[in-house]
């Protein structure tokens, strides 16, 4: 993935242009929950592979989050809500009281720096490896990630994941709620659930994934039974206006497939619509798809939409902006964006004056750690 840069604008065409900038929707605040948003862009969460082997939040995330607190709101990258759940080395985790001191340090430089932060919660099911986790992954069914994973010892052949039992379904349940009780107490103003990207609460949603026969598998209801009941115990934790949702309909990651997104994702919607909830954030969001559509009508509150930008591949010069005004016209509240986030500390700035974005530095995105391609992309003189 790389950007390519805009040029500075010289002629009078280009510095109108630039003065309609600085009045786009983006830039108008919001509320969402308890918060007021300075701005409507939002950093989708991203992993970045650099806390500690056992998921403490180092001291350089810190430095990476506060650097982009100009963001409207951060969403940081997934973190794990039990040692099973773990889903690459070095992401960060979010179930013991380490973890809540490491966070301490991020969201306390975040809010210094005048941002605001949720956290995601994400639980890997078949996405995970034993020699990343100390656990053999599990998951709705055992289905394995039909690809190759990476651990502390490179890319390795994915396992078959154990079936979850029922109890197993519970304690999980409950271990997102504890997670999202700890990441209030490290300074979060809420979380996010992941319910996207195939990873386990995704995996319930597909029968691809999902071959279960009792009350969480087969039948729609079914399948959407595990995530609406997360986030039901995760909204009782810490109460709903600090809880937002992540969905991906039909998108592929994570060798994801689903073939009844029209059924799905409005069943879902419409289970966790009257809870009150923060938000809902959609993956890969597009305006010509009428899912997008039917999803803005059926939820009542806060929408984050996600803009589906060439993945991979360039991202548009503009950073995601276009994309983003176009589904603020089509009903969506904020605008997440990931990859502009990451290559500019400034983004907001950059977008709101028109000046020229970083170029990403791909071989930095992931597993590697250091400060190279995280903690170094320059701001604006
Ligand atoms: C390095 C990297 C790590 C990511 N990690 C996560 C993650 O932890 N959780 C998640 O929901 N999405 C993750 N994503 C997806 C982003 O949140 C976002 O959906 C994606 O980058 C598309 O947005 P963009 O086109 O603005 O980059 C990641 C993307 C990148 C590039």
């Amino acid at each position: 993935m790389s950007t390519t840069t805009t040029s500075v604008p010289t002629t009078k065409a280009a510095k109108a242009a630039k003065a309609a900038t600085a009045d786009s929707a983006l830039f108008e605040p919001a509320r969402l929950g308890a918060l007021t948003l300075p701005n409507r862009l939002v950093m989708a969460p991203m992993t970045r592979n650099r806390a500690s082997a056992t998921g403490v939040p180092e001291p350089i995330m810190a430095t990476y989050y506060a650097q982009r607190a100009s963001a409207g709101l951060i969403i940081a990258e997934a973190a794990t809500p039990n040692a099973v759940g773990a889903t690459y080395p070095h992401i960060p985790a979010i179930h013991d009281d380490t973890h809540v001191a490491g966070w301490r340090r991020v969201t306390d430089a975040v809010r210094d720096a005048g941002g605001r932060m949720f956290l995601q919660l994400q639980h890997g099911g078949r996405v995970g490896h034993p020699e990343t986790s100390g656990h053999h992954p599990l998951a709705p069914s055992p289905v394995p990630l039909p690809d190759t994973i990476f651990t502390p010892s490179g890319h390795q052949e994915s396992v078959v994941p154990r079936e979850m039992t029922e109890e197993q379904i519970g304690s999980t349940v409950a271990d997102f709620a504890a997670a999202a009780r700890r990441a209030v107490d490290a300074g979060f103003a809420g979380v996010e659930v992941h319910s996207a990207n195939g990873y386990l609460l995704h995996q319930f949603l597909s029968s691809a994934t999902n071959r279960r026969t009792d009350g969480y598998g087969g039948s729609v209801a079914h399948r959407i039974r595990f995530t609406v009941e997360v986030v039901r115990a995760v909204a009782d934790a810490i109460g709903p206006e600090r809880v937002g949702v992540r969905i991906a309909p039909g998108v592929t990651a994570n060798a994801m497939r689903e073939d009844d997104v029209d059924a799905v994702y409005p069943a879902l919607v419409g289970e966790l619509r009257e809870l009150g909830l923060a938000y809902l954030h959609v993956v890969f969001a597009d305006p010509d798809q009428p899912l997008f559509h039917t999803l803005r009508a059926a939820w009542p509150g806060t929408l984050i939409a996600n803009p589906a930008l060439p993945w991979p591949g360039p991202l548009p010069a503009d950073g995601g902006r276009a994309a983003g005004e176009r589904l603020l016209a089509a009903g969506a509240d904020l605008i997440a964006l990931g990859r502009s986030f990451l290559a500019n500390p400034d983004l907001v700035a950059r977008m709101r004056t028109g000046a020229p974005l970083n170029p990403i530095r791909d071989a930095h995105l992931m597993y590697v750690g250091g400060e190279t391609g995280y903690t170094d992309y320059p701001t604006l003189g």
